[in-house]
């Protein structure tokens, strides 16, 4: 049975910076309140250009160049996303051709900030059983569109960004390790964007009741995450066969660093074995363990054979955790030009829409 690796990562976030100064000049709030209660400094928020696709090509990119895979190879593409670019088409899809993954199924997965760790599992049981050789599992987020700027319960919290990785079939033992997932449908109100799905098309009335912006709880939320960081890790580590000693690196959902304290007390562990960056990046959703595990990386901070724990929580309610153990670059045979590649890919979509605009001129000329 082969084992399924991480072996490519990477991540982008948009240019412009939103200080906790800079929301005290919108709502009444302060920078000391912020970091009091959140641990968050600052967020990166998304330029009318940047789109969840956009952000995901960029991170894939570096996933595949640190992979050595070209796209072409790619035979899964899973985006994980609660902000997707259209009900329909997925944004898994757009990412598809912007890429020129050729021959990857592509799909997008919702579950919240724990989408990743779903996704991730979904990846490696793909590759577990034998179906697949090469997945890319994509966290991205453009939060900042469905944020209400006149909460400051909520528009404190949250970022944008993407983040990706790789995940290859390889016979030496390794990388993912265990997983877990667990749902609670029945605390879906705590954290919810209820208008612009089929209960609530989008209407003026929608609109004006602000039906399309995050709804949440947060007193509701904290308690329920608290709960659950620490009970998902132990969970995955038992299915893994490890124990808590065992682990190197905790990567959790960078939500807020109250909660990660929480976790850290829970499973008695260190804080200094956690890794946080929520301080530059705010909660970026699905994005956050991606984008949390890259800047670990760039750090020099996971050697090869560290046991990892990546572990979640959300909306949904959704939480989860999956433990892998770190294989290392291991650069496949194919250089990565991302903007060769891109070029490609662009001329290859451009000439299919063009396929598809003469087959329909040939099906009207013969009806
Ligand atoms: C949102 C959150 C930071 C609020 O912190 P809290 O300690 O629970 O604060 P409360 O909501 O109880 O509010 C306490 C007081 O601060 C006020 N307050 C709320 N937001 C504030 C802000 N941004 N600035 C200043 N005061 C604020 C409240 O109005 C309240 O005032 P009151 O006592 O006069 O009524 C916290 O609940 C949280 O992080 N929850 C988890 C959210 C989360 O992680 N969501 C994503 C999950 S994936």
């Amino acid at each position: 049975m082969p084992y399924a690796h991480i072996t490519g990562w990477g991540m982008s976030v948009p240019e412009p910076v939103l200080t906790n100064d800079d929301i005290s000049k919108m709502v009444e709030t302060n920078d000391e309140w912020i970091r009091e209660r959140t641990g968050i400094r600052e967020r990166r928020i998304a330029r009318a250009s940047d789109f969840p696709s956009t952000l995901a090509v960029e991170a894939s990119f570096k996933a595949l160049e640190v992979a050595g895979l070209a796209p072409g190879e790619l035979d899964l593409i899973i985006c994980s996303t609660s902000t997707p670019e259209y009900l329909f088409p997925a944004t898994a899809c757009l990412i598809q051709d912007q890429l020129g993954a050729t021959k990857a199924g592509a799909f997008d997965l919702l579950a919240a900030c724990t989408g990743f760790i779903f996704a991730m599992n979904m990846a490696a049981q793909s590759i577990r059983s034998g179906a697949i050789k090469n997945a890319l599992v994509i966290g991205t987020e453009t939060l900042s569109r469905f944020v209400n700027w006149q909460d400051r319960g909520t528009c404190i919290l949250f970022g944008d960004g993407a983040g990706a990785f790789v995940l290859q079939a390889r016979d030496i033992p390794g990388g993912v390790l265990s997983a877990v997932m667990h749902s609670d449908g029945s605390g879906g109100d705590l954290l919810s964007l209820p208008g612009g799905g089929s209960r609530y098309p989008a209407t003026e009335a929608t609109v004006r009741e602000g039906k399309h912006l995050i709804q949440m709880d947060g007193k509701g939320v904290f308690r329920f995450a608290t709960k659950v960081m620490a009970s998902a890790t132990e969970e995955a580590l038992q299915l893994a066969g490890l124990k808590k000693e065992d682990i190197r690196w905790i990567v959790p959902h960078q939500a807020n660093s109250r909660i990660i304290e929480a976790a850290a007390r829970g499973l008695k562990l260190p804080m200094e074995r956690f890794i946080v960056n929520l301080e530059r990046f705010g909660n970026t959703s699905t994005a956050s363990i991606p984008i949390a595990t890259v800047e670990a990386i760039e750090k020099g901070r996971f050697a090869p054979g560290d046991k990892i724990v990546f572990v979640g929580f959300g909306g949904g309610l959704t939480w989860g955790a999956l433990v892998a153990e770190w294989t290392g670059p291991s650069a496949g045979p194919h250089k990565i030009h991302p903007r060769r590649q891109r070029l490609w890919a662009r001329i290859r979509s451009i000439f299919h829409r063009l396929e598809r605009f003469l087959e329909g001129v040939i099906w009207g000329r013969r009806a």
